[in-house]
């Protein structure tokens, strides 16, 4: 911990002197990178675009890279913000395990990196680690099932199936044991049963976070456990494209009580379909917050300041423990949605129609 700090240090020492050095002249002086995953799913391309505009009201000049979910693309993207003079780049991985080796091209310039949502794994040259607590988004959808269908007090049984994301995701583990330390006691106890059987992390993973991998999923799991008229009560999803999947396999072959839904990020399909009573709840994840966060960090990164964290114990990448910051999640559901997402400007009324 001590040796990453110093090098910390170190590093943005290095960019510091860089910018003296440059005298505003160069054009790359004050450059920012940021890769993002996709623009598939609307998160990332308001992650992207909060963020770009924070930067630049800065003062600084972003390289905002989108890769289309592909690894190689990705770390072509980062390479070329490395080789043109970026002083730092903010990267949300596609695959946590797949930087490392481009990561020692920044490393190796003392550009520093801070992983953005996603932790970026086995790599040294990460200096700081920016997200929501995942581990909280878990345990807030879990307990919202829990709530939704009086565990405690119910005498049940509950079917309930299990659905999460990108095995290559860090933050999937962490919304998964999020949830499942509060789901498991239940079933344990035979107050939830998964009827599919379907329960280990790698077996409920969902590749790419894909809509449709959901929903082949659950067409299969639906045919063979509740196609008799069985009840589903509850799925756990543990975000919104995941989520979607599920209620469209749902409308196309399920003719019982529609389940409690869980999800994550408020994206605009799903609200629509929270609002439908197609979708319980999502977690809340502000973008704005979160995008705020990071320009904090990078304009103290940029000042040879230290970057603002709340967090030195939880997110081990292999290297060792990556200062982080954790902004803290809340979940929307019919009740609260208006006051989260319209009043505070995230949404307009018209968007959610
Ligand atoms: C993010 C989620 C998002 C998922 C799929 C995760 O890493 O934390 O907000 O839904 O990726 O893109």
């Amino acid at each position: 911990m001590r040796k990453r700090i110093l090098s910390m240090v170190l590093a943005t020492f290095m960019v510091a002197s860089l910018l003296v050095g440059c005298g505003g002249g160069a054009g790359s002086a004050n450059k920012v990178g940021v890769a993002m995953p996709t623009k598939d799913l609307q998160r990332w391309n308001q992650d992207g675009a909060n963020m770009k505009e924070k930067l630049e009201a800065a003062g600084y000049t972003v390289d905002l890279q989108y890769a289309s979910n592909d690894i190689a693309t990705q770390v072509s993207q980062i390479e070329n913000m490395i080789n043109s003079g970026c002083k730092v780049v903010v990267i949300a991985s596609i695959d946590g395990d797949s930087l490392g080796t481009v990561l020692e091209q920044a490393k190796e310039k003392n550009i520093p990196v801070i992983a953005y949502d996603r932790l970026i794994m086995n790599s040294d040259a990460v200096s700081y680690y920016a997200t929501f607590d995942n581990y909280m988004v878990g345990t807030k959808q879990g307990e919202y099932i829990r709530d939704a269908l009086d565990l405690e007090n119910a005498a049940g049984p509950f079917n309930i199936e299990l659905v999460t994301g990108d095995p290559g995701d860090n933050n999937a583990r962490y919304f998964f044991g999020g949830a499942m330390d509060v789901l498991q006691p239940y079933i344990d106890s035979g107050k939830l049963v998964v009827k599919s059987g379907q329960t280990d992390f790698e077996t409920v993973a969902t590749a790419n976070w894909a809509t449709d991998a959901a929903q082949s999923r659950m067409d299969a799991i639906i045919a063979a456990n509740y196609a008799d008229g069985t009840n589903l009560d509850a799925v756990l999803c543990s975000n919104d494209s995941t989520a979607l999947g599920v209620a469209n396999s749902l409308e196309a072959n399920y003719t019982g009580e529609w389940p409690v839904i869980t999800g994550q990020d408020c994206d605009i399909a799903s609200v629509k379909n929270m609002i439908a009573g197609k979708q319980s709840m999502s977690i809340f994840k502000d973008t704005r917050t979160l995008a705020a966060k990071v320009v904090e960090m990078v304009d103290a990164i940029m000042k040879g300041k230290e970057a603002p964290v709340n967090d030195t114990e939880t997110y081990d990448n292999g290297t060792g423990v990556i200062p982080s910051f954790l902004c803290e999640p809340v979940f929307a559901d019919i009740n609260n949605y208006k006051e989260l997402l319209i009043d505070s400007g995230y949404y307009t009324e018209d968007q959610l129609q």
